[in-house]
């Protein structure tokens, strides 16, 4: 007999492949049993057909069991003096609590990367390069604000492909959005106490200001962006904004609003927070230039990262302030040191100065576009009109919506999972409740265009052909 506890946080198949295998490995299930057929088993558990063909695929693979034409699966014999130890139950481990150590046959989760995209050789020739030649850097700490050469290089790539206007001194090297915010927050909070966030919209910069003592106002967002009128109506005046792709609806706020947007800061004396987390990743029409690069005298702070074309294991960003705030910063942060590795820094410089970065942003740009590409004609394939798309030609995700459906979105999740694909829910991205609409955040940078294909198709069958 078989048992599925709700516990633990590991996938579904995993759970059953482990609990038979144990069972063959102490001799509870005896060469030759013949194992419950797939159909039985999956309705026995209540867990899909494939769950529990994944299972049994992997003992079959490792040799636990064996299939016999027309009868079904058995158990193999395996030689006693071979037998390994059996596992201990872990149980719900530690190991097991976090939500990302889950894995997933058909992972949708919007930050996930390109597997094997990370150029590993290149990178690890000029790490050895750096630990040699910079023998003077390994014994400094390096500048709080960050290495000076990498802001000289990060200055050229957003003049020059961003439309970014500032100098090397505006630079912070941060690791990550998070650490950006973290020092912006008591930069800001000396004249401002309120911070708009676009609802819905990226969680970091509200929890962040949160925990600074900020009060949060929600921004509703339109097919351009932030809604203008609601930002001046919650008396803010610091707003974070996502405009080049807004998080998670991709929309592009045009020029007339973004001057509208800087005209609304002059006016309060606020100031504009820009992420422009994946401007690099555009694959129709031209890129669309930074808010920045219209009133770089104003008040914006643009923060970008390598997070999405590098790697989010690297835990670099920046970010340019404005000089009002750059004098503020060198008085509240002397004291502080950088958070990022200046090894990795002066690993990134390199890459950058020698036109890797450049040659790895065109490549990852085109491998990026044949997965989107591959992923709406995949969600056009198997919905047809059941879905409507939201938010493509950009980024790494796409949101589509059911038309006319009465699941809600844990339902739609819940299906998901038990065919062993990942969803990110999108209601984690709003502030207010999203009404009644079955709308669901697609990642497709992990998976490869044959994985992006298969799990568009079992969400098709798990969510419309199983509607009672
Ligand atoms: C809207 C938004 N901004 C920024 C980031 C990148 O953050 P970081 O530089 O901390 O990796 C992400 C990552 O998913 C994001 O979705």
């Amino acid at each position: 007999m078989f048992i599925l506890d709700g516990q633990g946080r590991q996938p579904l198949h995993n759970k059953i492949y482990n609990q038979i295998k144990n069972q063959i490995l102490t001799g509870e299930l005896p060469p030759t049993t013949k194992l419950p057929s797939i159909k039985n088993l999956s309705s026995e558990l209540s867990v899909s057909r494939n769950t529990v063909e994944y299972a049994y695929q992997q003992l079959y693979a490792e040799g636990y069991i064996h299939s016999k034409p027309r009868s079904g699966y058995f158990v193999s014999a395996i030689d006693p003096e071979f037998r390994p130890a059996p596992l201990p139950q872990v149980g719900t481990s530690l190991k097991e609590s976090s939500e990302d150590e889950k894995s997933f046959a058909f992972d949708f989760h919007p930050a996930r990367l390109s597997p094997g995209s990370f150029p590993v050789n290149l990178w690890r020739k000029l790490y050895i390069d750096c630990l040699k030649d910079d023998q003077n850097h390994l014994a400094s700490d390096g500048n709080q604000q960050g290495d000076f050469d990498l802001r000289c290089e990060i200055q050229r790539y957003l003049s020059r492909s961003r439309g970014v206007s500032c100098d090397p001194e505006q630079i912070v090297i941060c690791s990550g959005l998070q650490d950006s915010l973290s020092i912006l927050a008591p930069i800001l909070k000396e004249d401002h106490s309120k911070l708009a966030v676009e609802d819905p919209g990226y969680f970091v910069p509200k929890a962040v200001f949160r925990n600074h003592s900020f009060s949060i106002a929600t921004v509703s967002v339109n097919s351009d962006g932030l809604d203008l009128e609601c930002l001046q109506n919650t008396k803010s005046t610091v707003v974070y904004v996502t405009p080049s792709h807004q998080f998670p609806l991709g929309y592009v706020m045009p020029v007339t609003k973004r001057l509208k947007l800087i005209d609304w800061a002059e006016s309060v004396g606020g100031v504009i927070i820009e992420d422009d987390y994946d401007s690099e990743l555009r694959y129709f029409g031209k890129p669309i230039p930074a808010l920045q690069g219209l009133h770089p005298l104003g008040n914006i702070v643009y923060v970008g990262t390598f997070s999405k074309v590098l790697s989010p294991a690297l835990r670099i960003s920046y970010m340019v302030l404005p000089h009002r705030l750059l004098t503020v910063y060198r008085r509240l942060f002397s004291e502080y040191f950088t958070n990022v590795s200046l090894l990795e820094q002066r690993t990134l410089q390199k890459f950058m100065e020698l036109g890797y970065w450049e040659r790895h942003l065109r490549k990852m740009r085109t491998v990026y576009k044949e997965k989107h590409d591959a992923l709406l004609q995949s969600i056009h394939r198997h919905f047809g009109t059941q879905v409507k798309i939201i938010g493509q030609g950009a980024g790494l995700h796409v949101v589509i919506e059911l038309v006319d459906n009465p699941l809600s979105e844990e339902e739609l999740i819940k299906r998901a999972v038990e065919s062993e694909v990942r969803l990110f829910p999108l209601s984690r991205t709003f502030l207010h409740k999203n009404g009644n609409r079955s709308q669901i955040m697609i990642g497709f940078g992990g998976m490869s265009i044959e994985e992006i294909d298969r799990g568009i198709e079992l969400l098709y069958r798990t969510w419309l052909q199983e509607v009672p």
